[in-house]
This record gives C-alpha cells, structure tokens and sequence, in this order.
C-alpha cells in the first residue's frame, strides 16, 4: 500500500504529461508586446521573469535592444523582434546591411529563441523598401543556415485593407499596392503576416454602429452579429482577421498564416476605454485565440498590446498611454490568466 501511495502521484503526473503532449503544436499561451516608451519601467530581466511568472511564452519587441535579448537568453521565452521603420531603408538598400543586422542582433544572441522579425511597423508611406528588406534579411538568415527557423514578415495595420466589409470582400487597398507582392512573397518563404488589430479603434470610431460586446468578444456564443456567405460572425475580431484572409486569398496568397501581432484594449482615455472593458477584452481574446476564425479554424498566435502602460508616448489621443497589463510594480493591472484553456 505504502508503495502504491508513492506511485501514485507519478502515475497521475504520467497521465498530466501524456495530455500535455497531445495538445496540437499550433497551442500556445499568448505572447505580449513589450514597448518601452515609459518612465521607470522595470529592467528587462525583470521583464523577463515577469513574462516566465505569469506562464506568457512569447515577447514582441519593436527594436533589436541588446539588453532584452541578453535578458531572453536561455529564457525559452519565444521572440519576435523588429526593425524600427527608420532603419528599413538602409537594409533594403544594402545586402551587407542585412549580414551585419543578423551578425549583431541574432548570431551575437544563440541562447535565444527568435520566431520573426517583423520588417518595420505599419509602414504605409515608403512600403515599396518592405520587399528588398526582408529579402535582404531572408538571404542572410539563409546564409546563416537560419532561414527555416527564424521567419521574416512585417507587421500591418487594417488600414492596409481597402475594403474590409463584409470580411469577404477585403482586398489590400491601392495606397498599399506592394502589399500584393510582399503577400506573394510570404508565401513563397513560408511566413506568416503580421497583422495589428484593434477593434476598440474601430469601435470607436462609430460606436453607436455595433453592439460594443462585438467588439470585445463578448456576445452570447452563437449569436450571429454579421452572416457573410457561409460565415456567421460574433466578433469583430474574427471578422477583422478573416478580411486580412480574404485579402491575402485575393493577392494569389491564401497559405499565408495571419498571425495578430497586437491587439488590445486601453483601459483609459475614452468612454469606451476602462479597466472593466480592457480586462475583458484581453482575457477573452486569450479565451478565443485556441478556436481561430470561421474561415480558418485552429489556434491563432497572437500577441497582446501591452506590458506596461507608455506615459512617453505621443499624441492627443490619450488611450494610446493606457494599454499596460501591468503596473510598473510589476503587478497585474487586472486580474487576468494568460494561459488559453
Ligand atoms: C498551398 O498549400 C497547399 C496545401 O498545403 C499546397 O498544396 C500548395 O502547393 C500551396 N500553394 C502554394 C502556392 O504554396
Ligand atoms: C466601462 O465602460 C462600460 C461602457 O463601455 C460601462 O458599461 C462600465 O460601467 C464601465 N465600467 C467602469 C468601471 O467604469
């Protein structure tokens, strides 16, 4: 008996882990975009193990800052890392560029696990450099042996859509006319794009136009909010990803993977803007992310806007300071569980 006793836990651990292994590769808990446009925002080891306390797998980060890839090292925490716009140019321009980013921001750094690197952020004026610049980087990743292992895109806003209703009907607009053949491009190296969505913007930007749980995931299940073909929405979310989808299907590049570089929403600075609709929408869409859209069902990787609250940033818009999950204490803002069911 006194054996059984023993053994029993271990059986029991067995039976944990053989159900851990079977969850499909696809699931993963959901990353978090770390912007460091704040006053006395924690070191990055501290940021660090905040991500590793609170079971988040993943970090955006929207420059190669030595000091946080030194901090990933050895972490296991998986990291997309951009190019800041400003620098996109000089890459497209020079493949030797490109060999010294990789040299200094990815070979310099073995113990981390980079997953993309996203070529600029919602760059729309001067787009046509996005394509020389991430082929660029694709061959000195190549040349490195890195090219199936380290993905490079770039990441988007809606705006890159001209038409996005119904999702059916989205098409990248004509003032992002290269985005057909970065598009194409992903396609042919496997990546995926990176899209940023924020269905509080559009929201808000005619809030009397939808109920506002459409727009933070929130609607009974099975209520059906928009019917497009065969599609039945209950979220704008859903509905924003599957016009990216539908964009991509229009551009010769439907096996594009859309993964949501960020998405969030601030919890102060607009009617719409509090802590009780930011904590729901954050913890529902790491609810829904496991279940995908109605035109591409299975786990959706996405990454949530923001670790901390950025009282540097610019700009009247005063919920663009609000999108912290955290206070610099390093507490949660609201409670919230980060890891999908
Ligand atoms: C798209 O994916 C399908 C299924 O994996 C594959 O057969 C097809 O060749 C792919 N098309 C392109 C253009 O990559
Ligand atoms: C947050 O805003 C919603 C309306 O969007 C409102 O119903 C709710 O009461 C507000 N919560 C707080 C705590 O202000």
């Amino acid at each position: 008996m006194a054996k059984q006793a023993v053994l029993l836990p271990m059986a029991a651990l067995a039976l944990v882990l053989g159900a851990l292994a079977t969850i499909p590769a696809g699931v993963r808990s959901i990353g978090v975009c770390y912007g460091m446009n704040g006053d006395d925002l924690p070191s990055a080891s501290d940021v660090v193990q905040l991500y590793k306390d609170n079971g988040i797998d993943s970090m955006r980060i929207y420059s190669p800052d030595t000091d946080v890839l030194q901090a990933l090292s050895g972490s296991g925490i998986a990291v997309t890392v951009g190019v800041p716009n400003a620098d996109v140019g000089g890459l497209a321009s020079r493949p030797s560029a490109a060999a010294a980013w990789v040299q200094s921001y990815v070979l310099a750094f073995p113990a981390v696990q980079f997953r993309y690197i996203a070529v600029g952020n919602e760059v729309v004026a001067g787009g046509r450099v996005l394509l020389p610049a991430m082929r660029n980087l694709d061959r000195a990743l190549s040349a490195a042996g890195l090219a199936d292992d380290i993905k490079v895109s770039t990441a988007v806003a809606i705006d890159v859509v001209g038409s996005s209703f119904p999702p059916s009907a989205g098409t990248f607009a004509p003032s992002a006319g290269y985005m057909a053949r970065v598009a194409r491009y992903l396609q042919s190296t496997g990546a995926p794009l990176l899209a940023n969505l924020y269905p509080y913007y559009s929201y808000i930007s005619d809030p009397g136009a939808v109920d506002i749980n459409y727009a933070l995931l929130a609607m009974p299940a099975g209520t059906v909010v928009v019917q497009d073909g065969g599609y039945s929405y209950d979220s704008l979310f859903d509905a924003m990803v599957d016009c990216f989808y539908s964009a991509l299907e229009n551009a010769g590049a439907g096996n594009v993977t859309v993964v949501v570089s960020e998405s969030g929403w601030p919890s102060a600075g607009s009617d719409a803007a509090n802590t009780t609709n930011s904590q729901a929408y954050s913890q529902n869409l790491i609810n829904h992310v496991g279940q995908g859209t109605p035109k591409r069902p299975g786990p959706i990787e996405a990454y949530i806007f923001a670790t901390f609250n950025e009282d540097q940033k610019l700009g009247d818009d005063e919920t663009r300071r609000h999108f912290g999950l955290f206070n610099k204490d390093r507490s949660l803002a609201y409670p919230i569980d980060f890891v999908n069911p």
